[in-house]
């Protein structure tokens, strides 16, 4: 079932770059970004920004307020599939993805496969099945709804991980990852 666009409320946006100190050394891909305003966020706060969306209506105005916002520099759309694109050339360090349970789990083997040990997944409202948050935030958006940010790192979360033993994979990111400051 295709996912239609559903935008994220801006308190969740915020509360998300909050919480994970996006900043100027991070990649952030939001899978499926709608209009792009995760990602243009994350933009101004000095992250590279990659949006993938399959709708050019939705690419096209990501692309305009990303002009308007002054941060086109740093600001990228890839229109298309997002199963069809390979998140490893992308090679994020954050993933946002706000989608159906069902779409997130048929994504789930693709993250493992792509994304590099360290890399954070974080999800809005629906978990990844069978993986393990490092972070489970409860937040009221601005229009008085419960939600639920579930946040999780490659290497640690993912059932592939669990299986390999988890100190195998910390030696993994203290080669290649800084440890990430969280703003609990
Ligand atoms: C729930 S909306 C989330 C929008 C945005 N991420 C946000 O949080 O504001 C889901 C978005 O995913 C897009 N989408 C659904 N399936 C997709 C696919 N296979 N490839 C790329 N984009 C997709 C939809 O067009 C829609 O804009």
């Amino acid at each position: 079932m295709a996912v239609p666009w559903i935008p994220s409320p801006r308190t969740v946006v915020d509360a998300l770059l909050d919480l994970l100190s996006v900043g100027p050394e991070d990649v952030f891909v939001d899978l499926g970004c709608g209009d792009g305003r995760v990602v243009l966020e994350a933009a101004k706060r000095g992250a590279k920004a990659v949006c993938i969306e399959v709708d050019r209506v939705l690419c096209n105005i990501a692309e305009i307020w990303a002009q308007l916002m002054g941060v086109s520099d740093r600001f990228a759309v890839i229109r298309g599939d997002f199963f069809k694109i390979d998140l490893s050339a992308v090679d994020p360090t954050i993933v946002y993805a706000y989608l159906y349970p069902s779409t997130l789990e048929e994504l789930s083997p693709k993250l493992e496969a792509e994304l590099s040990a360290g890399t954070v997944v974080t999800t809005l409202d629906f978990a990844i099945r069978g993986w393990s948050p490092v972070y489970v935030k409860a937040l009221v958006d601005e229009h008085g709804y419960d939600r639920i940010l579930w946040i999780y790192v490659v290497g640690i979360s993912n059932p592939r991980a669990r299986v390999a033993g988890l100190a195998k994979n910390l030696e993994m990111f203290a080669s290649r990852i800084k440890m990430r400051r969280f703003k609990l």
